[in-house]
């Protein structure tokens, strides 16, 4: 079973160039199923039905967002109707839309968690006891975990808090790929973050210039998105059929 999970993808360059290098992918390594973190994949940050609906189109299969979520009021009454987008699990029971999604491939199911870290960001529900609760009821062999964080840290202990109970744990939101893919010691696969798809010369996929004089200035700056080429950056994860653990963890980034 092949999985890929895919990092922040930005505006409408970033959705582009996914649909311009996915399908062959998807073709040329057999992958079963795409997973992305969409939660900047609006023209002006967040996410909009047009956005999800254009990843959708493309091949990804279950979308994961962030604290960006709400950003855009239109994507509220889209939760409604596409259960696989998603958002983080940690927000309260009463936030728009689900923390995760069980997706059914005929012969199998595979469930993806979405959470928000509680370090440097929103002080939501504890991510670790969020955990123990979906897995008391989510019964599936395969489950991955995007954990949209800031602090490395914390990604890394969520990682091995869950090794052996989960196939993967990824992070998402700095938008920079760590080189540390593994297989923890019982099995769970994982990368402190897996990057975006965007534009190559940018800072986090903005116009470098905005953020030097938003930093240089401390006045609010527009942050626009940064042009040129770009780079998909994900994980293929290979799955053992029996067990649900992780076999191989592959770190790609496709220009
Ligand atoms: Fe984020």
């Amino acid at each position: 079973m092949k999985v890929l999970m895919i990092g922040d993808v930005i505006s409408q360059l970033g959705c582009d160039f996914l649909r311009q290098k996915l399908p062959q992918l998807k073709r040329e390594m057999k992958i079963d199923v795409v997973i992305a973190n969409g939660e900047n994949s609006a023209v002006g940050n967040g996410i909009l039905p047009t956005s999800a609906k254009s990843l959708l189109d493309s091949g990804v299969d279950i979308i994961t967002t962030g604290n960006h979520v709400y950003k855009r009021f239109e994507i509220l009454n889209y939760f409604e109707e596409n259960d696989q987008v998603i958002r983080p699990a940690n927000f309260p029971d009463s936030a728009s839309g689900k923390g995760y999604y069980i997706y059914d491939g005929g012969y199998y199911q595979l469930a993806v968690i979405n959470l928000l870290g509680t370090s440097f960001m929103e002080p939501l529900a504890c991510p670790f006891e969020t955990m123990d609760k979906l897995l008391e009821k989510i019964d599936c062999k395969y489950i991955l975990v995007d954990f949209h964080a800031e602090a490395t840290g914390e990604k890394k202990a969520l990682g091995y808090y869950l090794d052996g109970k989960v196939s993967a744990v990824v992070g998402t939101h700095t938008h920079v790929q760590t080189a540390d893919e593994q297989i923890l010691p019982q099995g769970t696969g994982f990368i402190t973050d897996l990057g975006m798809t965007g534009p190559i010369d940018s800072v986090l996929g903005v116009n470098p210039q905005n953020v030097i004089t938003r930093l240089r200035t401390h006045m609010p700056t527009r942050f626009e998105v940064a042009e040129g080429k770009c780079r998909m950056e994900c994980v293929l994860l290979e799955l053992c059929e029996k067990t649900g653990k992780c076999n191989h963890i592959t770190r790609l980034r496709i220009e």
